[in-house]
């Protein structure tokens, strides 16, 4: 029975061995020139060497947060794309598996492009991703698991097609995202319509995922010059529906109410300024956790990481706030407090490594902010503009004052901010190697000081 059972996977999936074998050995071939790089962040998730960019199908399931990832095994840069795969306990130390989704060329497939997981009638995650091939429109392929660790896939034969949008297909029809209201689940799908960016809208027909019908465009991007949309998420946070797009190499973020079949935006927002391409975690009973690409440029290896897990809430006049989850406090080492000080002068040396906590009280100067690990952390009263690495963020007045309180990891090359408990975040990466100078504060057209400076080393998973 077992051998009958392997004999027809097999059937089904006559290249996947052959194709995963190839692809897991040519990434092992480039993990040690990836390792070598000292600009590569040592805790933001990455994949074990080579390209990688969004972020698919983050889960918790059977006690593991799994994150699977847009890869190239053969190369640094963008092409061939598979899913990578990696495993968690604490969305902090992470454990890098076997390649899990692989193109099948024999069935005239060339990418397996984002998409996300959820779980079936049985709870058992089922896949959901857009798959690209030559000369063909996309179409959303459907893969199941066959062992609880999630490591060997096997394709459905049923593909969702362009038939279902009867006759008005989308363009850039792509990255589904699944998600349940009241306990039925629904899809989104990004893509064009009319030469305007939408999220398209589709409910499921039964429990098994597998049968869908179209219900129309739920959003309609607001700027004209926005001709599609990728990547779209959306859940219910603090009783506000939030919906996550990917256009123009940012993440927009829509805060609002979803009333039968749409969308209305009530606050929007650019979530973590620096990444693209999110995604949020199914399968966590009481909080939203989102993560993201990071696209870097360097190319000696590897190219690419993931945003810390930071969970999502909204605020009560609807501002959505980003913060770190709190299992990154695993990280922290020895803890420096500074206390109280004005913002002038070294208040001691940078690591690699490190998290900051302050608060910024800018007083009559006209900017103030920090220097460390390369790169300027600066924040302008008047505009209330928060920049760092060429990125810049409004910062809301949340509550109402002139303070701004920063919550900075430093991670080698890469700075993360989270300004006014996660009103205004940004993320920035250098590609050369950090100097290790001093954790330098300034202000400039006057004074300004800083409250309760906390500086903790950090230790790498
Ligand atoms: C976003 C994206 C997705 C697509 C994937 C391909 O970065 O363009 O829309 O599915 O990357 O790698």
């Amino acid at each position: 029975m077992v051998a009958l059972i392997a004999m027809l996977t097999l059937a089904q999936e006559p290249e996947r061995d052959a194709a995963l074998a190839k692809a897991n050995a040519a990434v092992r071939a480039a993990i040690p020139l990836a390792v070598a790089d000292p600009t590569r962040p040592a805790y933001h998730y990455h994949a074990p060497a080579q390209w990688m960019n969004d972020p698919n199908g983050p889960i918790f399931y059977k006690g593991w947060y799994h994150v699977f990832y847009q890869t190239n095994p053969y190369g640094d840069r963008w092409e061939h794309m598979h899913w990578g795969h990696a495993r968690s306990r604490d969305l902090v130390s992470w454990e890098d598996l076997p390649v899990a989704l692989w193109p099948s060329l024999g069935k005239g497939e060339r990418h397996v492009f984002s998409g996300s997981l959820f779980p079936g009638a049985d709870g058992k995650p089922v896949a959901f991703y857009t798959s690209i091939g030559d000369g063909r429109e996309p179409e959303q392929w459907i893969a199941m698991p066959e062992d609880d660790d999630l490591i060997r896939w096997r394709k459905d034969p049923l593909r969702i097609t362009q038939s279902i949008h009867g006759g008005k297909p989308l363009t850039e029809w792509r990255d589904p995202f699944l998600f349940d209201d009241f306990g039925l689940p629904f899809m989104l799908v990004g893509g064009g319509l009319d030469g305007r960016g939408v999220v398209a809208l589709y409910k499921a027909l039964g429990p098994d995922l597998r049968h869908w019908q179209y219900l129309g465009p739920m959003f309609t991007h607001p700027d004209a010059d926005v001709h599609n949309v990728e990547c779209p998420n959306l859940a219910l946070v603090d009783g506000k529906w939030v919906l996550l797009v990917s256009v123009h190499g940012r993440v927009e973020a829509f805060v609002g109410e979803l009333r039968n079949t749409t969308f209305t935006t009530e606050k929007r927002s650019v979530l973590a300024d620096g990444s693209y391409a999110s995604q949020l975690f199914q399968g966590v009973a009481d909080r939203t956790i989102h993560t993201a690409w990071v696209n870097t440029g360097g190319h000696r290896g590897w190219n690419g990481f993931l945003t810390l897990p930071s969970e999502l809430h909204v605020a009560k006049d609807g501002t959505l706030l980003r913060t770190p989850v709190k299992e990154l406090t695993k990280l922290r080492g020895r803890a420096t407090k500074i206390g109280d000080r004005a913002m002038e002068g070294e208040i001691g040396r940078g690591g690699d490594e490190l998290e900051i906590e302050l608060t910024l009280a800018p007083g009559g100067s006209t900017r103030a902010g920090l220097r460390l690990g390369g790169a300027e952390i600066a924040y302008e009263p008047a505009t209330r503009r928060l920049s760092v690495g060429g990125r810049s963020a409004f910062v809301p007045a949340l509550p109402k004052t002139q303070d701004v309180k920063l919550h900075i990891y430093l991670d080698r090359t890469t700075v993360d901010v989270y300004a006014a408990d996660g009103a205004a975040t940004l993320i920035a990466h250098r590609e050369e190697a950090s100097a290790k100078e001093e954790i330098a504060l300034f202000s400039e057209g006057g004074s300004a000081q800083a409250k309760k400076i906390t500086v903790w080393s950090l230790k790498a998973p």
